[in-house]
């Protein structure tokens, strides 16, 4: 949640404008600018998103001789989203400047602290009592960062945070505890970052803030050191991520860009050693596997976990935040958990992950960022190779966890004997194909504005589907909801009439995911059932069916597959209406309300 970026380098305030406005798929509730100028330091911040506070203020007026400055965009945890409680957070002085990402558990006891020993607040946020502790360090003369060492030995919860002094005008002093915080050298400056896409444009050398670190930031480079003042060498990272990569490169929002991207981000998550996965496969074998995510991610490890089942593994899916209770008392050292995220710093994630260790789990992280806290806490790992996903709603990220998945549980299937090695082969043959099927849907996308433009209206759906194919339904409606904020559920079909039927009325609309795989024929009794009741039926079907053709109001086709490809090509199309809906209901589907890309906060 929220997003930091600062920099030291000539004509700073472009290039912080532009830093944050690439991290505002952490959050957009407000956002604030402080910089260094003249030895003064001067804040800026606002509700809402930047684009909205640079319309309003006049950004042109700042010296262009600032050098130093730091930004944050705000998705609020504490305190409503308005200008006092945006970022940056001064102390009582106005001397020093500090802009945070995490949560602080012990502020409120911090706060009532401070607050006797005489410091006057003006925000509602946990943050800002970090500001007055460097204060008090400050003023007892350790120093930027001395003062900030302090201040975060005092704190618990998750922290990054950047720092300015108008003692010290020519550094940022930056501390990461749980939250990421990564470092960039350029050839015009030194810069920080909360993700590697605010940082592309400008820095040619990536490195990752160790937990617990101080980093002081200068015109000369960083100095990087454990919170006691060890000096640590800093590690870097590679980034091959150009910046056509992190734009939206014509489209007209992210979102449809990545749906577009899809084809190649399959393509290269097939790629993906397959010494990597053999080495991931075999810590399944003989053990009991749960697999944890939330969100999109939960629904990629709904659908392995049936094709997991399938291959004779003992595969359950749980969502993360109900991870710790779902498996109370349960002992794990069989276990072995999946934890799949696509940012790879998902709070609820990491919650599940770290309370599988103590318990003896062993943890296979399957992220989209290599350099993430899931990725270190896992003893194996694949990286799904998506690419920079921006817009908040996961699309190539859930096509990449699927397929990644797939390989994994083929590939175990393959090392305990329950697959042939000829099975094993026609399975990667006919994976090869996905991004041929993905692209020749993406050829049709025309067809589902027309749909889209139809449902736009409607307020609520549901979403239907069998085995596999409940986890595409259950994504189909989570696309549609929080984008459209169209009322959407996902179920499994056979449920429905345990309940959902009830609300069904001529012209509810009722999407199934439908393709012809093994329940495809128990399915059409499900559209039956609703037909009854007058619902208006929208099918995604494998082409050339013509009876569910026959059955539905509207119906999109998607390639005839294997049954366990099927969750990926019927996923495109549900992506797309929800896209479609979402803006002819002059929504930005980049920006749904309330919500932000990286959720850290538990
Ligand atoms: O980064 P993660 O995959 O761990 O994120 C999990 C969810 O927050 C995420 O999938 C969320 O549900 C998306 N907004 C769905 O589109």
């Amino acid at each position: 949640m929220c997003g930091i970026f600062g920099c030291i380098c000539e004509a700073a305030v472009p290039v912080l404008v532009d830093g944050l406005r690439r991290l505002e798929y952490r959050g957009y509730d407000s956002v604030g600018f402080a910089f260094i100028s003249e030895g003064r330091i001067i804040v800026m911040k606002d509700k809402g998103s930047i684009d909205d506070f640079v319309r309003r203020v006049d950004l042109d007026s700042l010296d262009s001789r600032i050098e130093v400055g730091i930004g944050h965009t705000r998705w609020a945890t504490h305190g409503a989203p308005c200008k006092e409680n945006a970022h940056p957070h001064l102390d009582c002085t106005g001397s020093i400047a500090i802009v945070h990402n995490g949560v602080l558990e012990n502020f409120l006891e911090l706060r009532a602290g401070l607050q006797a020993r005489g410091h006057a607040f003006s925000s509602n946020t946990d943050s800002e009592v970090i500001a007055h502790l460097v204060e008090e360090g400050v003023r007892s003369g350790i120093g930027l960062k001395g003062a900030l060492a302090s201040a975060s030995s005092q704190t618990r919860g998750s922290m990054a945070v950047a720092a300015l002094s108008s003692a010290e005008p020519d550094r940022i002093v930056c501390f990461r505890r749980e939250s990421p915080l990564i470092l960039g050298i350029g050839p015009k400056g030194v810069y920080c970052a909360s993700d590697i896409p605010a940082l592309v444009k400008y820095a040619t050398r990536f490195f990752l803030m160790p937990e617990g670190s101080l980093a002081t930031l200068t015109r000369g480079g960083f100095t990087l050191e454990s919170a006691s003042g060890e000096q640590i060498d800093p590690c870097a990272v590679g980034v091959d991520w150009d910046l056509a990569a992190v734009d939206r490169g014509g489209y007209a929002h992210f979102m449809l860009k990545e749906i577009h991207e899809q084809p190649l981000a399959v393509s290269n998550t097939l790629r993906i050693s397959a010494e990597y996965v053999a080495r991931a496969a075999s810590l399944l074998l003989g053990k009991r596997i749960l697999l944890t995510g939330s969100g999109t991610s939960y629904h990629a490890c709904l659908c392995a976990s049936y094709l997991l089942n399938s291959l004779g593994f003992d595969a359950r899916a749980i969502i993360s935040s109900e991870f710790e209770e779902h498996l109370k008392g349960q002992p794990l050292g069989e276990a072995v958990v999946v934890g799949v995220s696509q940012s790879g710093e998902t709070a609820d994630t990491l919650g599940a992950i770290r309370h599988a260790k103590r318990l003896g789990a062993r943890v296979l992280g399957i992220t989209n960022t290599l350099s993430s806290s899931i990725t270190s806490l896992s003893d194996a790992y694949l990286c799904t190779q998506g690419g920079p996903e921006i817009g908040v709603a996961a699309t190539k990220s859930f096509l990449t966890q699927l397929v990644a998945l797939e390989m994994l549980s083929f590939r175990a299937a393959l090392a305990s004997g329950s697959l042939s090695r000829a099975d094993y082969e026609g399975v990667v043959s006919e994976m090869a194909s996905l991004p041929a099927k993905i692209s020749s849907i993406l050829g049709r996308l025309d067809r589902l504005r027309e749909i889209a433009l139809k449902y736009a209206d409607r307020r609520d759906a549901y979403f239907l589907g069998r085995g596999m194919n409940v986890a595409t339904a259950m994504e189909g409606a989570l696309k549609l909801k929080e984008i459209s904020y169209i009322h959407a559920e996902g179920y499994p079909a056979g449920e429905s009439k345990h309940g959902p039927i009830s609300l069904v009325e001529p012209g509810f609309l009722c999407v199934f995911v439908a393709p012809k795989d093994s329940s495809r024929q128990r399915i059409i009794g499900n559209v039956m059932e609703m037909k009854a009741r007058g619902a208006e039926i929208f099918s995604v079907l494998t082409e050339g069916d013509g009876e569910l053709v026959e059955v539905s109001d509207e119906h999109f086709e998607v390639p005839e597959s294997p049954e366990y490809l099927y969750p990926v090509l019927c996923t495109v199309p549900l992506q797309a209406l929800a896209y479609y809906v979402a803006t002819y209901r002059g929504l930005d589907p980049d920006r749904p309300r309330n919500l932000a890309k990286s959720v850290t906060v538990l």
